[in-house]
């Protein structure tokens, strides 16, 4: 047992990232973790860490034989208080890879603060030690796993584009606002969080989705410009890119056009691109329609580093009496193809496996149709017999495409608009199948607008339409007159901006009419009395002089998760939840107590426990 001992050292004098060769012969006092220990004849040296870096320390008997005594007792993680001078290390022991490699700290004193029990996995600053270790023990003990660099240095890349962000918008006159997060529903598509009223019983507050409706009404307020970087709350199937609990940079103008929009957002996304990576990104961004998108890419979030552009080849194969193409060209669907270079002299077992474990299995189409043309001009290989698609067609194809030897010619057939999506997961599947998708945070970065939305979407299922964005996004003035007539036609006044195949950040032009957001309620099936009942406030604050007004909000960890290359955005919050919507830390979400219940009039009914 180590003796601890009572702080007698007054505070630090340097970090263990500070100290360099000017500061020998310095007595200095360092505070920290104890990285590493080694025992070098009688010598002890330890590596002491904190959040700027790591410094070593060396206890000698020559140089004080009680602090040597004391460090015998030193393990990882004891935090500890040393007084000592300043010295260069010998010229063998200098370690260029740290930033304090040329000196270190003989200690003529050691206060051990606190002892530390083995970790569950080492946390050790030295690169090479940083191995991987199971996320949800890191999750657990994620207050181990941020002393570690990798973790700390992704904080810090937020920290840093919070300061570059509040101060960006203040220069472009933005006032922040805190919106309540106890509010009503606001609808973003995803179930609402909720909380119950004790003092209300039977009600509930919502945690918001966005700040949507309370940015509009601080446009009406007169505010001008508003920014906020605020929490949303969407219960929703969570993935890498989704979590229940995220950031947003939330942001309205008043007289804004999507111009202006866009211009503020590429200025800020330079900054940060500039201050966070020391990199120049070219701007104005590229803009391409939704329909653009999805007809080039498959996607409303393409990823711009790579061609491997879809091509529509239904005219090519229009009468070919291939029953397949036939029958979906009759149904009005179409026939999509991507020319995958390199890919030519894929064996049957990879086209097999192409086909039924990526196209069927996992994209969810009928089949995949292929064309290889070998590398050697050989004959080009057809996945349909050719009494079935003769060789002229194939052959028509190639030639429409370009295609040349050892390229791999695939084609879908299906209808829109799934037939697109099931396309672009292609796409991206041979990307990664061709290693065109760069892994870390080098850049390249294709940043993107994807422009004039559709304002709504149809539903099958429940048979009504959906906004796409949400329901107080403005449609299109030339397109108004649609609105009873031809919904699914209108092109909404929205925007997203997609970095690298990521969308991360969205917002449109809004409503400002009280006449024409009651026309898009009811176009979206909700009646007028439902209307008053949920966004009443707004519709009312539409009747005393709302200005135009539109804005965009950024996902922020989205953005942090780009710039640091990391994998999943539970690398870039402090504390994430898991992908079942729980934080494994603090064990949340938990039971309550009854009198908790009782108090807030809730009664559980809960799902019979499955047997077995
Ligand atoms: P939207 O719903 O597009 O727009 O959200 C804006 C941005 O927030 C990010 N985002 C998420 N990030 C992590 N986890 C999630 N579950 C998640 N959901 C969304 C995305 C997205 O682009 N009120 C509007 C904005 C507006 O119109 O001004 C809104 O919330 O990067």
């Amino acid at each position: 047992m180590a003796h601890i001992g009572v702080d007698t050292h007054p505070t630090r004098t340097y970090t263990a990232g500070e100290l360099r060769h000017a500061n020998v012969g310095e007595a200095v006092i360092l505070k920290g973790w104890v990285d590493t220990r080694r025992d070098l004849g009688g010598v002890i040296f330890i590596d002491l860490r904190d959040r700027y870096g790591l410094t070593q320390i060396v206890f000698s008997p020559q140089d004080n034989v009680d602090a040597h005594a004391a460090a015998e007792a030193l393990r990882s993680e004891f935090v500890i208080s040393v007084k000592g001078i300043v010295r260069d290390r010998s010229a063998e022991t200098v370690n260029p890879k740290l930033p304090t490699g040329e000196v270190e700290v003989r200690a003529h004193e050691l206060v051990i603060l606190n002892e530390s029990e083995p970790v569950p996995f080492t946390l050790s600053a030295h690169e090479e030690k940083q191995v991987k270790t199971n996320e949800d023990l890191r999750l657990k003990y994620r207050y181990l796993d941020m002393r570690r660099s990798d973790l700390q240095n992704k904080m810090l890349t937020r920290h840093r584009f919070y300061q570059i962000t509040r101060k960006y918008y203040d220069q472009h006159n933005f006032v922040e606002v805190e919106t309540p997060v106890l509010m009503k529903s606001t609808p973003e598509g995803a179930r609402d969080y909720l909380v119950p009223s004790r003092v209300h019983p039977g009600k509930f507050y919502a945690l918001p989705q966005s700040p949507q409706t309370y940015k509009q009404i601080l446009m009406v307020a007169g505010l001008d410009r508003y920014m906020q970087i605020t929490k949303c709350f969407r219960d929703e199937d969570l993935r890498a890119d989704r979590q229940p609990e995220f950031t947003q940079v939330d942001l309205e103008m008043t007289f804004a056009t999507e111009d202006m929009v866009y211009e503020l957002l590429e200025g800020h996304m330079k900054a940060v691109w500039k201050e966070i990576k020391g990199v120049d990104i070219e701007t104005p961004f590229r803009r391409i329609s939704y329909d653009e998108a999805i007809q080039r890419y498959g996607s409303d979030k393409p990823d711009l580093r790579f061609g491997l552009e879809l091509q529509d080849v239904s005219g090519v194969f229009e009468g070919s009496g291939f029953r397949v193409f036939d029958s979906v060209l009759d149904g009005g669907g179409k026939i999509l193809s991507i020319v995958v270079p390199g890919m030519g002299d894929q064996g049957r077992g990879y086209m097999d496996r192409l086909d039924k474990d990526v196209v069927r299995k996992r994209i969810g189409a009928s089949g995949l149709i292929y064309f290889k043309l070998p590398s050697d001009g050989s004959e080009t290989v057809s996945s349909v017999k050719e009494h079935v698609l003769p060789a002229d067609v194939v052959q028509g194809a190639i030639d429409h495409l370009g295609a040349k030897a050892g390229d791999l010619v695939l084609v879908l057939a299906g209808m829109p608009p799934k037939v697109y999506d099931q396309a672009g997961t292609l796409r991206l599947h041979m990307a990664n199948e061709l290693n065109l998708i760069p892994e870390g945070a080098d850049g390249p970065w294709e940043f993107l607008w994807v422009t004039d939305f559709p304002l709504v979407e149809w539903d099958e299922d429940t048979q009504r339409y959906y906004a796409m964005h949400h329901p107080f996004t403005s449609p299109r003035a030339e397109d108004l007159d649609k609105m009873e007539t031809e919904p699914g036609a209108i092109r909404a006044r929205a925007y997203d901006l997609v970095l690298n195949g990521n969308e991360i950040g969205g917002g449109s032009i809004r409503i400002h009419n009280r006449s024409v957001q009651n026309q898009m309620f009811k176009l979206l099936d909700i009646d007028a009395e439902e209307a008053q009942q949920r966004f009443g406030f707004l519709l009312d604050a539409f009747r005393y002089g709302a200005p135009p007004h539109g804005g965009l909000a950024l996902g922020l960890d989205r953005i942090i998760m780009l710039l640091t290359g990391a994998q999943s955005l539970r690398d870039v919050i402090a504390f994430p939840k898991t992908q079942s919507a729980q934080e494994a830390m603090v064990g949340s979400p938990d039971v309550v107590d009854d009198k908790q219940l009782e108090e807030l009039h809730i009664g559980l009914v809960l799902p019979e426990e499955e047997e077995g």
